[in-house]
């Protein structure tokens, strides 16, 4: 069949469609290096903006993939859905493509989020739009894990197909895949990026935090460095001057020479400073790590003098791995604001465009997963160019499509 990539980035449903011998016939991208790349992995040049596509200069097809803009559905992204201007909007091109060229099915990709924004309005807005153009729209939230690709990362896929089509479209089966772990898929050849001394130092230091206290299991969320030692009430919203200096903020550190409210949050862990009470997305942490502090004073007290990092989040450590396993060399780390995130190290969190920061990092190889490594977890792996600078790659492959679903669920458009 014939097919169109609109939204096109790297080619994820190029790469997909293709493995079915379906050819594509038109794509477009803003993206001007976007374009260029997908020149040379798929031999097409892009159309530029979709909002300046002519209806009649797109060739007829059977199929239309849109992976529309994600961000103002993700939860980073504000849930701004199809207010927003720029990208919601997005969407009314899709439709008018759809009206003129009556293709066999609709292929689309997003965030979960789409479905559930706004109480279901823009995904009610979706199908009812659709279904007036005489579609009839599915949809199924896939991860890569479900397929045997170690990666976490849920996305909707929406299938609409055209309503005189006889044969019922089907959702592949995907139950049984074969678990592959992300570190058979690692290769130390692969051009990496070593992960930063600082940095190296840091995860040493809470490793070091973690052998003192030898714990059998950690049955916290997160470990709050800046609760060793505090006392002061989860909430002080309502102390006066003279009662919270009783308290011993961040670290232990004593409130009674304070001389007025500014001093007092100085002296506060970060966490605390906007309403003057700790923030409820981590007071299960807090509980938890005073109550580390209390059964471990001494060793508690002896690690704090050496930790000397001053950056808020990684005076926190998000335990998301083996709980009976306090290694973090046996695990994946990833940088966020909210604090350094400990992962299980077979399968990698969700690769994101939005911010090169949370690149994962392999500890007990001091270094970061190399753009080969996540191309493969997007299995665009085979793609003859990507991006040449790496927060460009990652970029790109954290908003594509993941390949080998878009090949799975095709297996069934026909
Ligand atoms: C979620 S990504 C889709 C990625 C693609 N499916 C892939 O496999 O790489 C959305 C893409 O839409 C592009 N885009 C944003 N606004 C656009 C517009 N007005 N016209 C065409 N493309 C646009 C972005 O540059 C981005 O590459």
């Amino acid at each position: 069949m014939k097919f169109i990539d609109l939204f096109s980035g790297l080619g994820g449903f190029h790469v997909g469609l293709s493995k079915h011998g379906h050819q594509c016939v038109f794509s477009c991208e803003l993206d001007e290096s976007l374009r260029e790349l997908y020149k040379i992995n798929h031999d097409i040049v892009p159309h530029d903006d979709i909002r300046t596509v002519k209806e009649d200069e797109i060739p007829e097809h059977d199929i239309l993939c849109a992976g529309f803009p994600c961000q103002p559905f993700s939860l980073a992204g504000k849930k701004k859905g199809a207010k927003c201007p720029d990208s919601g909007k997005l969407i009314d091109h899709v439709l008018r493509i759809v009206q003129y060229h009556q293709p066999k099915y609709i292929f689309l990709e997003n965030v979960p989020n789409v479905i559930t924004i706004e109480d279901g309005a823009f995904w009610d807005y979706l199908k009812n739009s659709f279904e007036s153009l005489n579609y009839r729209l599915e949809y199924k939230i896939i991860s890569p894990t479900d397929i045997g690709i170690p990666q976490n990362r849920k996305r909707v896929f929406i299938v609409g197909k055209r309503n005189d089509l006889v044969k019922a479209f089907e959702w592949p089966k995907l139950k049984n895949a074969k678990k592959n772990d992300f570190q058979k898929l690692l290769n130390d050849n692969f051009e990496h990026k070593k992960l930063e001394p600082q940095k190296v130092q840091l995860l040493e230091k809470w490793q070091e935090l973690l052998d003192v206290l030898n714990l059998e299991e950690i049955t916290g969320v997160s470990i709050v460095a800046p609760e060793f030692g505090a006392d002061y009430p989860l909430d002080f919203s309502n102390l006066t001057l003279e009662e919270i200096k009783k308290y011993k903020g961040a670290y232990g550190k004593e409130l009674k020479n304070c001389k007025n409210w500014d001093e007092v949050l100085s002296f506060m862990p970060s966490y605390t400073k906007k309403n003057f009470r700790v923030a409820s997305w981590i007071t299960k942490s807090i509980i938890y790590s005073r109550g580390l502090y209390k059964e471990n004073t001494k060793a508690c007290e002896e690690w704090k003098i050496g930790f000397h990092f001053t950056n808020n989040s990684w005076q926190i450590l998000e335990w998301r791995g083996l709980r009976n396993n306090p290694n973090i060399f046996n695990h994946l780390v990833q940088f966020r604001a909210s604090g350094i995130r400990i992962l299980k190290s077979n399968i990698a969190p969700s690769l994101i465009a939005m911010t090169p920061t949370q690149i994962p990092v392999i500890p007990s190889q001091n270094r970061y997963v190399s753009t080969q490594e996540a191309a493969k977890l997007q299995y665009l792996h085979k793609l003859k160019a990507l991006p040449n600078d790496r927060k460009a790659a990652f970029k790109a492959l954290g908003n594509a499509v993941n390949a080998k679903i878009v090949e799975l669920i095709s297996y069934n458009l026909v």
